[in-house]
């Protein structure tokens, strides 16, 4: 079988992870691949905030599940892949985008820091990936999106291990592009620049000169992002219409880093 001739299955199920938090870029995912007809399970392990979501996606005519997860986790990971099973059937569509966004200075991180972040932005992709990835190759059809960060194609001072784990991530997304490819399965990335949610606005003290000083430095269309600009963009790689992309960075950040 070739890429070309691999079908997308009828009923379309989308784990998104990191998809509890109100003003997120998970949420925004979850609406927009529900608008596009998949069925949702919203992996976070805070799942206080979720209710909302899930009563939107519920409105929209999509059946949602909604599960207590830690991605760095493989027992957890398990439990939640068996419970979407169960509800929902097989797993189509999985989107990696819980992370978490430390700042420290390099000479001060200490071993926890750099495990816990290599813990759930590497090995989270990691380990849900294989989770998952054997409903796909069953389906001879699948879509994995990663959600790494421009951070990791430009640089970011005291960010230096969760760079390195979104440029891990990037170099995920290229290795299991060419093992999936025959298989039918495509694997990309969209790395976000500045998009305000939840998680950005709790670290907004780190720019000195507020994130619009920020924003008109850095970004030329000269505004922040929102989580529907980069939803756009995921909603498009999980689609059918992008079978004949994979491995592929596709940067939506105002023009931050154009490579
Ligand atoms: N917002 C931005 O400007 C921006 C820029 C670059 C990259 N990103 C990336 O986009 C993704 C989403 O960012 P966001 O701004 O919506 O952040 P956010 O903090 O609002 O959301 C992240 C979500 O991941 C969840 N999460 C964290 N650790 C987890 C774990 N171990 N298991 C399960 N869930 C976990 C959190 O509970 C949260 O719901 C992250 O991977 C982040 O690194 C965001």
């Amino acid at each position: 079988m070739s890429n070309s001739e691999s079908v997308a299955p009828k009923n379309k199920v989308a784990v998104v992870t990191g998809a509890g938090r109100a003003i997120g870029l998970g949420a925004a995912i979850c609406k927009f691949l529900a608008r596009d007809g998949a069925d949702i399970a919203m992996w976070d392990w805070n799942v206080d905030e979720a209710g909302p979501i899930v009563e939107e996606l519920k409105a929209m005519g999509r059946k949602v599940v909604l599960c207590q997860v830690d991605v760095s986790s493989r027992k957890s990971i398990e439990a939640a892949a068996a419970t979407t099973r169960s509800e929902l059937g097989p797993i189509n569509i999985l989107v990696n985008n819980a992370g978490i966004s430390p700042e420290e200075d390099f000479v001060d991180i200490s071993d926890e820091e750099l495990d816990k972040v290599i813990d759930i932005n590497l090995k989270g992709v990691f380990y849900c990936t294989q989770a998952i990835i054997d409903d796909m190759i069953e389906a001879k059809w699948g879509r994995v999106v990663n959600i790494s960060s421009s951070s990791a194609q430009t640089g970011a001072k005291r960010m230096v291990h969760y760079a390195a784990t979104k440029g891990g991530v990037i170099a995920f997304t290229k290795a299991l592009a060419q093992e999936m490819a025959p298989l039918g399965i495509t694997v990309n990335n969209v790395p976000p620049s500045t998009v305000y949610t939840d998680g950005l606005k709790s670290v907004e003290d780190r720019f000195p000169n507020g994130l619009q000083g920020y924003v008109d430095q850095t970004i030329p269309v000269k505004r922040m992002g929102q989580p529907e600009d980069i939803a756009n963009a995921v909603a498009f790689l999980a689609s059918e219409a992008s079978g004949y992309i994979t491995g592929h960075t596709l940067s939506v950040n105002g023009g931050r880093f154009m490579g």
